[in-house]
């Protein structure tokens, strides 16, 4: 653990300001190169035969690029994730009654989706260390009118696919057969699973380019990753009224948008590494520390930490936590964010139409999990005071 001295210098840093944000709202850093590929994509427009032209070669490369970065055969680029897993959930052609399991400690836009097409939400717990969705409890969710499983690749770190994959297999249903899993990648651009990327495992995932996340087109984007030739036409046709054989909205991507997201995929591997040095200086300087868990990563995935996610001990539950964050940021400019308690519990409308569990392994999670602010553009320097910051704060409230 970071020794007083180291913590002292450390702490002599100025209090950052403006302060850190829990979740930083730009996830990335950009700079001149993307400027200029923005600037070419606008110049290019002028030309009335062109204009920013809804298929146009930037959309295209960009689309290539990152199937080719997730190793899967397709990329479909849309406006955000949110449409993404909608498009996801109609491809399923859900009926009434029909179920998808969805991680109750997640954010709210999967069993949106879910409830959007017609399903009905099932909730299942996560693992207590790496917060993702359980296969053995989403093996006692099942029901004869399961369709998918949705897990998130929560906060940066891969879903344990092949397992949800084998579950899936084991259980098919009665006129669909193999239930398929879909991926919410929005938080996890850029992460690993067992040698390959997260978006390479599952019938297709869903990634987010909005402006918090780890690469942005822009501030709003997504990408949807398949090898599946038929998800692949349904989610193309699809995000363009439906191309005269599905039904269909505008969900496209701009052309200015998919220049300066070749640019960001080009800098994605920086920006992960940068995070995960920053991840690991964090998880050994505060080894050790009884009152708090640091973020757990499974040998054979490569986590993006997208988010830094801890946990306080079961004592420190609920108002104790508060506490901790409100101290952060208070006393320090070290902002945490809650990601995230059960959605039923963030969201009465999800409430109300999904029920509300009980999950206990979920709802006691969510009064002890703390996210601390990470980013790519954080020093060393910056690291250590959050740290240290952290360590003040912790034998502050140890002492109350
Ligand atoms: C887990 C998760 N899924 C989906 C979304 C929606 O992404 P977008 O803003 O690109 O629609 C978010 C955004 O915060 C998210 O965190």
């Amino acid at each position: 653990m970071m020794d007083a001295n180291r913590r002292r210098k450390a702490l002599g840093h100025p209090k950052p300001e403006p302060p850190w944000k829990g979740e930083p709202l730009l996830g990335a850093v950009y700079g001149e190169e993307e400027i200029e590929a923005a600037v070419a994509a606008m110049r290019d427009s002028e030309d009335v035969s062109r204009g920013f032209g809804f298929t146009s070669e930037p959309i295209v490369k960009f689309q290539q690029e990152f199937a080719a970065f997730a190793g899967t055969k397709h990329a479909v680029a849309v406006n955000s994730a949110g449409p993404g897993l909608d498009l996801a959930m109609r491809y399923l052609r859900l009926q009434p009654g029909d179920e998808v399991i969805v991680p109750a400690v997640n954010y709210v836009a999967a069993s949106l989706a879910v409830l959007g097409a017609g399903g009905q939400v099932v909730w299942g717990e996560v693992d207590e260390r790496t917060f993702e969705l359980d296969p053995n409890d989403v093996e006692e969710k099942l029901t004869p009118r399961t369709r998918a499983i949705f897990p998130v690749h929560m906060n940066g770190l891969s879903a344990p696919m092949d397992e949800l994959i084998e579950v899936g297999r084991r259980h098919p249903h009665d006129t669909h057969g193999t239930l398929p899993v879909i991926g919410d990648a929005a938080r996890a651009c850029g992460g690993g699973y067992k040698g390959t990327r997260i978006g390479q495992r599952g019938l297709m995932t869903v990634f987010s380019l909005h402006t918090m996340k780890n690469m942005t087109t822009l501030g709003e984007g997504g990408m949807i990753t398949t090898d599946d030739d038929d998800v692949e036409e349904f989610c193309r046709l699809s995000r363009m009224f439906g191309g005269g054989k599905y039904w269909g909205t505008s969900n496209v991507m701009t052309k200015v948008q998919a220049a300066v997201g070749s640019v960001q995929l080009g800098k994605l591997k920086g920006f992960i590494d940068a995070r995960r040095r920053l991840a690991q200086a964090r998880d050994e300087l505060l080894a050790g520390l009884p009152e708090i868990t640091t973020p757990h990563e499974p040998a054979d995935c490569e986590h993006s930490y997208y988010l830094y996610t801890c946990l306080v001990k079961p004592e420190w539950a609920g108002d104790k936590r508060d506490r901790l964050i409100q101290l952060m940021d208070a006393e320090y400019g070290v902002g945490c964010v809650v990601a995230n308690p059960p959605c039923y519990q963030s969201n009465a409308f999800l409430a109300e139409r999904c029920g509300t569990g009980p999950l206990p392994r979920s709802e006691a999670l969510g009064r002890r999990i703390f996210c601390v602010s990470v980013h790519p553009a954080m020093t060393d320097a910056d690291n250590e005071y959050a740290v240290a910051a952290l360590i003040e704060c912790v034998e502050r409230l140890r002492r109350e």
